[in-house]
């Protein structure tokens, strides 16, 4: 896989994802911003995916957030690629790779939570992978409270991938 810079052109050849270490907390912050990154909190570092770009002083370009429920299953959130990289697949990279890793943990399912609407890339990258639409109410019953509180069933949608 190699991926193209829009503005400057550079490439990023075999993005290779990392686990984050606490030396990545305010990079990864700053980078995650106030939405995708709101109530990021340090022990959420142990769960974070990262892509750096090799070509640019190794800044992050990419992260994704695995986070384990009580219940054996993971809630996939802060899934979020660099504006100058985006649609050159990265983020559907990234979510194949926690939906990967969280089988391997033997995980039951996976969930997420997206914009409404239908054109919303993150909408189309899991309806492409096989997402189920659930209703807020089971999200809630298997996503801890704190995670998931901040979503309207007016402006998200509430996904399962059965693994
Ligand atoms: C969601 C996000 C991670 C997708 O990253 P990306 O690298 O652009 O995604 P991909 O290139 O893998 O795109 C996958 C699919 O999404 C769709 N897509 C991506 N960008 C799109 C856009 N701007 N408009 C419409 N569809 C889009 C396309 O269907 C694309 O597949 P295709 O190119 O084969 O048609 C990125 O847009 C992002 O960081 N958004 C802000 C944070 C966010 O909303 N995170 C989602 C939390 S679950």
């Amino acid at each position: 896989m190699s991926l193209a810079c829009k503005s400057c052109g550079s490439m990023l050849t075999e993005p290779r994802i990392i686990q984050a270490v606490p030396s990545d907390f305010l990079e990864l912050k700053r980078f995650l911003g106030s939405f995708t990154g709101a109530g990021f909190e340090k022990h959420e570092l142990a769960h974070m995916f990262l892509l750096r770009d090799s070509h640019n002083g190794q800044k992050i370009v990419g992260a994704a957030e695995l986070f384990p429920c009580s219940d054996g299953s993971f809630y996939l959130c802060r899934v979020k690629v660099a504006r100058h990289l985006r649609r050159q697949g990265i983020g559907q990279y990234l979510f194949e790779y926690a939906i990967g890793h969280a089988q391997k943990l033997g995980a039951r399912d996976v969930y997420v939570v997206t914009r409404f609407r239908e054109t919303a890339p993150a909408v189309r990258i899991v309806r492409k992978l096989g997402a189920i639409e659930i209703s807020q109410a089971i999200l809630q019953k298997n996503v801890p409270r704190h995670m998931v509180d901040r979503y309207s069933s007016l402006q998200n949608r509430f996904w399962r991938f059965p693994l």
